[in-house]
């Protein structure tokens, strides 16, 4: 015995789709001794990965239960469809290991107190997969924020704008869905592919305020052009308690790709952050920059559980509430119009067909301009707006 703290036993559940992804994370890691993968678990037969091989030892489950109660591991990925993260994330506490939940952690306020109940119950702490948020791009912008070189704030917006083929919505039985077997799903662009690009502005707005903003209202228009459940192109409102409003405009239907701008107006200029990429660029800047530092979300939890008190989760469960919170309000919103006709041109061949939204960056831009709504900016195939007051 040499003292020496054994790595951390990590473990994947839902180790195909993202999943991979964080396999790849953690191989590195794995290598070097930072951790050590010690199961991944998946319904399905576990996929292989050239990028991030199984190393020798990792034990492959179908069922989570089983694979906690053989490899008692510390921390456990929990990466399986939205509505499966709460009984998984209860069970994964009950047997003692921290979390990294992938987003949306939870479908509603109501989940989110009983997984908060749960990680006090049990002394743990879950960190939310919004990897974004580790980003020093954003940090500069909040920096620049607080530094004053927007003068004053008066509104976040962000434009997204991807493509998403036939494929992804043939890839799973929940995608594109509302609810799945009488279970909420909401897998809309605004809940799940483009989580983030909401995320980072509720990000930018708490940062104003020093607090995570509490939203008090929304408005929103929801479209598809696909016959799913759910929206693959949104214009979304939020007012706050206080602070100016943010205005997320989405789509999975682009005409072009854009890969998610986080635009901050201010009395004394405007600042644009490409949240993917971590490029930015401040008022008086002559180029955008990219900004280098990305923390990971593995590495931070890992971290934070060797000091609790001297590094902070970037991603905790409470930061997540407004998010939640509004996920709560989309809940309730009529079905999204079904856009269809000349509007909507479909793209490519088979399973990476994609069906193309005429116009709609442009409507999304100005919508992000004017923080507007489709239908205040007088488009033909806009509907009217829902509202609702959030509590809480
Ligand atoms: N952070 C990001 O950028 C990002 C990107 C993509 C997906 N996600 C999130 O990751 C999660 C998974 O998304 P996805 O697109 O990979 O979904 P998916 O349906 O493509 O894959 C989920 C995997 O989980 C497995 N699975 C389902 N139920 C399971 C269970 N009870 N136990 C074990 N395995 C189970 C499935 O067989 C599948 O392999 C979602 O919460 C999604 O929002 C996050």
């Amino acid at each position: 015995m040499n003292g020496a703290v054994p790595p951390t036993r990590v473990a994947v559940i839902g180790a195909n789709g993202h999943g991979r992804w964080h396999r790849r994370v953690i191989a590195p890691l794995h290598a070097d001794g930072r951790l050590r993968l010690v199961a991944l678990v998946d319904v399905e037969p576990v996929q292989d990965d050239p990028v991030a091989p199984l190393p020798p030892g990792v034990q492959v489950f179908t069922d989570h239960r089983a694979m906690l109660a053989a490899t008692r591991p510390q921390v456990v990925v929990v990466c399986t469809p939205p509505h499966t993260h709460l009984p998984i994330a209860r069970d994964a506490l009950t047997a003692g290991a921290d979390l990294l939940l992938e987003k949306p952690p939870v479908l509603s306020l109501a989940e989110h107190e009983e997984l908060t109940w749960a990680l006090s119950t049990a002394g743990r702490v879950a960190q939310v997969g919004f990897q974004a948020l580790g980003s020093a791009a954003l940090t500069a912008l909040t920096d620049a924020l607080a530094a004053g070189r927007l003068g004053t704030v008066t509104g976040i917006a962000t434009v997204a704008a991807w493509q998403r083929p036939d494929a992804y919505y043939a890839r799973s039985a929940w995608a594109g869905q509302r609810t799945l077997n009488g279970r909420p799903v909401l897998d809309g662009a605004l809940a799940n592919p483009l989580a983030h690009a909401v995320m980072q502005c509720l990000a930018v707005a708490g940062s104003l305020g020093g607090a995570p903003p509490w939203p008090v209202a929304i408005e929103v228009e929801r479209y598809r052009v696909r016959p799913i459940e759910v929206e693959d192109t949104a214009v979304l409102r939020i007012r706050f308690r206080a602070g100016p409003p943010v205005l997320a405009a989405v789509t999975l239907a682009a005409e072009e790709f854009v890969a998610g701008e986080v635009i901050v107006t201010g009395s004394a200029g405007r600042a644009v952050l490409e949240y993917p990429t971590d490029r930015l660029r401040l008022p008086g800047d002559v180029v955008t920059r990219r900004v280098p530092g990305r923390q990971g979300l593995l590495e931070n939890l890992l971290a934070h559980r060797a000091d609790p008190l001297g590094v902070p989760l970037i991603a905790p469960l409470a930061r997540t509430a407004p998010f939640t919170a509004l996920l709560d309000a989309l809940r309730a919103a009529p079905e999204p119009r079904l856009l269809d006709g000349d509007l909507v041109v479909g793209v490519g061949d088979g399973e990476e067909r994609v069906r193309h939204l005429r116009g709609v960056v442009d409507v999304l831009r100005r919508s992000a301009e004017r923080a507007a709504l489709p239908s205040e900016l007088a488009v033909p195939w806009a509907v009217p707006a829902y509202r609702a007051e959030l509590t809480g």
